[in-house]
Order: structure tokens, then C-alpha cells, then sequence
């Protein structure tokens, strides 16, 4: 039988969010029903609220998720009733061309549940990122549940979004190894992600620099070794602050957390020669980069973006709740606030005002 429960939703472009009704049906096959526990707030969610991602309105927002499979459809495997999961945006498919050459965390055919949840009228709701779960339940793919050892849902839900960003932006992405110099630009939740992520691999010189003085104090905590106010600072003012903290030469890795041309040139510049510059921030369409070409010749290296820190569900959501669980990740300093189901709208303000790491729906 088809199931009412409660859901916060965007119904058109700009209009705060509703909490409401919304039809959850039964799981058909390969699909799961998951009881939600935790969502965390991300700028993601914020985006499609305003139109950013796309204008199929209304959408069920939410992606951040831990929670506790309810129902399987047929033919499910993966998990069991009971299992508790954390919900991930890459249900990889085993078969799309890069999952065939062995690059499955590029995959280009992600599995999602195949219905939608809808409004009580039956109007079709668009889930965000496939997943949908500022709700009391959800239904997703079952390759988008990932069980993991029983934890604080608030604190390692985070994985499912913007902690995997910036972790894997560090460790899978930029492949920073133990000693590395490392430049995180901007120390918002998925920078100090990032930051979090290097000292966990090792890194030597951590430098975080954010325009935000109070985004440092956070990035200190999670692991910078050097943190830098780069508020008023010109794009060369910046990549000196980055070379006199490694020894003149720039950084081995840098990543930009922002998504700005600028930051990126900062990047760009601000690593050593050979070294690599790791993208996670998302630009918005109207952006555009100039950068002499004999530069990027000449500095050599890799220049790369990191999608949801290239990360494989399967293979890092339960490595780092483990690491978490050893007091070897602090992941528990990214909930900022633990808030209620009616408290989104709220929430996307004081993420604006960016005075929260993460706020994070507890159900
Ligand atoms: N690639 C992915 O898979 C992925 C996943 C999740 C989020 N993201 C993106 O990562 C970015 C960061 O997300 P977040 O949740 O950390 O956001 P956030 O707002 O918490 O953090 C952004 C930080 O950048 C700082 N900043 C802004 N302009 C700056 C500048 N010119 N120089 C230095 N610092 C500057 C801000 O002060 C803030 O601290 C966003 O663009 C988000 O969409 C990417
Ligand atoms: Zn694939
Ligand atoms: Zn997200």
C-alpha cells in the first residue's frame, strides 16, 4: 500500500520551502523504501530551490542521509530490512563505459529508483539528487544504500554528500599521501572536508584560506597546520601567502572549494610545478577562465575536477564511519546544529550567512 508521510519541498523557483504530504509507493524491483534518521542541509539543495540545477518543479528535496531500510522490492540483495544505510547520488551501473574500463566512480548511468514519489493529487515529484529525504521515508535504488556500522545517523549521514565531496576531493582525487603540502581555498563544510580528509592521509603543511575569518578557526580544528585570511587580498597576494608557507615552491596539492575563476587561478598558481589542482567547487554557467596556455604548458601537472570526490560508495562510506568510530576522522565537528523537519528554510538562511558548517534534520 501506497504510504503518506511528511516531506519538505520546493514547489517553484525562489518560494520558500513546504513542509507537506507526500505518496511514497511500494517498492518495485531493485528499489528500496528507507526509513529516514538524518539529512544534512547542503548547498545543493539550496541550488534547486532557485532554479540552479533545473526547472522540474516541485522537487522533494534532501540527499545527506543516514537511515534504516524499511521495505526491499524484488530481486533486492544488497540489504536487508533493518540494515542501516547511508544513502549515496552514485548507484554505479557495472556497465556504462566507464564503469567497463574500470572507472566506475565517473560512472555515467547511476542508478535511481525507477517510480516517483508524488503529491497526494499525484503530481510527480523530482527527488533531489535521486534521493529526496528531508522525509520521514524515501524511495531510492537499492545500489544507493550503503550499509555501514551502526552510528550517530547526524554525524555519518554526512558522508552521503558534501563530507565525501571534500574528503575524496583530498585523498581520492588529488591523491594527497603522507607529507604532501597541501592549499585548501575556502573552509566551508566541504573545504574543512577537505582539510579533514589530508590529515587523515597524512598530509604534512595543511594551509586553509577562506575570505571568511571565522571559517579558519574551523579549518584549524579539523586538521589546517596554517590557516590564512584572504579577505582584500589580490590573486598574487594569495599565491605568495601559499608559497611562503611551502618553502617558496607552492603547494604539492590545491584545491579549490569555492568555484570561482578566481580562486581557481589561485590554484592554478598557487600549487608547486607538476602539482595538481583538484576543483570541487561548482561554477555557475555565466563563468569563464583565462589562463596564459604557455602556463599551463610550462607549470605542467594535472589540472582536475573532483564529482562527489570520486568517491565508490561501497568502498568508502564503511572505511571512513570506521575511521570515524577509531576517533581517527572527526566527523561529529561538521553538525554544527541538529534541527527539526520544519526548519530547512531557516537552515538555507543561516547557510547563506555561513554560520554553519552543516545543519543537519534529525527525524
Ligand atoms: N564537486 C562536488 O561533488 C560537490 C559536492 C558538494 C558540494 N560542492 C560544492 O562545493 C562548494 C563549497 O560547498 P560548501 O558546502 O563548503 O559551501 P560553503 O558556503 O560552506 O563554503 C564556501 C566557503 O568559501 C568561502 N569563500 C567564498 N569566496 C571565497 C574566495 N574568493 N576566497 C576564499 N574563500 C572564499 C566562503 O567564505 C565559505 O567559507 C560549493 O560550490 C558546492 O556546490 C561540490
Ligand atoms: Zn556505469
Ligand atoms: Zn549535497
Amino acid at each position: 500500500m501506497p504510504q503518506t508521510v511528511k516531506g519538505v519541498i520546493s514547489r517553484s523557483k525562489g518560494a520558500p520551502v513546504e513542509l507537506t504530504d507526500i505518496v511514497i509507493p511500494d517498492p518495485g524491483p531493485g528499489e528500496v523504501i528507507v526509513d529516514v534518521k538524518s539529512c544534512g542541509v547542503c548547498h545543493t539543495d539550496f541550488h534547486y530551490r532557485e532554479g540552479g540545477i533545473s526547472d522540474d518543479y516541485p522537487f522533494l528535496l534532501g540527499h545527506e542521509s543516514a537511515g534504516v531500510v524499511a521495505e526491499i522490492g524484488e530481486g533486492v540483495t544488497n540489504v536487508e530490512v533493518g540494515d542501516f544505510v547511508i544513502l549515496n547520488w552514485r548507484a554505479i551501473c557495472g556497465d556504462c563505459r566507464a564503469c567497463r574500463r574500470g572507472e566506475p566512480w565517473y560512472c555515467f548511468a547511476t542508478h535511481n529508483a525507477s517510480q516517483k514519489m508524488t503529491l497526494p493529487d499525484g503530481t510527480e515529484l523530482e527527488a533531489a539528487l535521486g534521493i529526496g529525504s528531508f522525509a520521514e521515508k524515501t524511495l531510492v535504488a537499492a545500489g544507493q544504500c550503503t550499509k555501514v556500522p551502526e552510528s550517530d545517523p547526524a554525524v555519518v549521514g554526512l558522508l552521503g554528500c558534501g563530507m565525501m565531496a571534500g574528503i575524496g576531493a583530498a585523498i581520492n582525487t588529488g591523491e594527497v599521501t603522507r607529507g604532501k603540502t597541501v592549499a585548501v581555498i575556502g573552509c566551508g563544510g566541504v573545504g574543512c572536508a577537505a582539510i579533514a580528509g589530508s590529515a587523515l592521509a597524512g598530509a604534512g603543511t595543511i594551509i586553509g584560506l577562506d575570505i571568511d575569518e571565522k571559517k579558519l578557526d574551523w579549518a584549524k580544528d579539523l586538521g589546517a597546520t596554517d590557516v590564512v585570511d584572504t579577505k582584500g587580498m589580490s590573486e598574487d597576494e594569495v599565491v605568495a601567502a601559499i608559497q611562503e608557507r611551502t618553502g617558496g615552491f607552492g603547494a604539492d596539492v590545491v584545491i579549490d572549494a569555492v568555484g570561482l575563476p578566481a580562486t581557481w587561478r589561485q590554484a592554478f598558481y598557487g600549487r608547486d610545478l607538476a602539482g595538481t589542482v583538484v576543483l570541487v567547487g561548482v561554477p555557475t554557467p555565466e563563468m569563464e577562465l583565462t589562463v596564459p596556455l604557455l602556463d599551463v604548458f610550462g607549470r605542467g601537472g594535472r589540472l582536475k575536477s573532483s564529482w562527489y570526490g570520486d568517491c565508490l560508495p561501497a568502498r568508502d562510506f564503511p572505511m571512513l564511519v570506521d575511521l570515524y568510530q577509531q576517533d581517527r576522522l572527526p566527523l561529529e565537528k561538521f553538525v554544527s546544529e541538529r534541527i527539526g523537519i520544519g526548519d530547512v528554510e531557516a537552515a538555507f538562511d543561516k547557510m547563506a550567512e555561513g554560520r554553519v558548517l552543516r545543519s543537519v534534520v534529525e527525524l
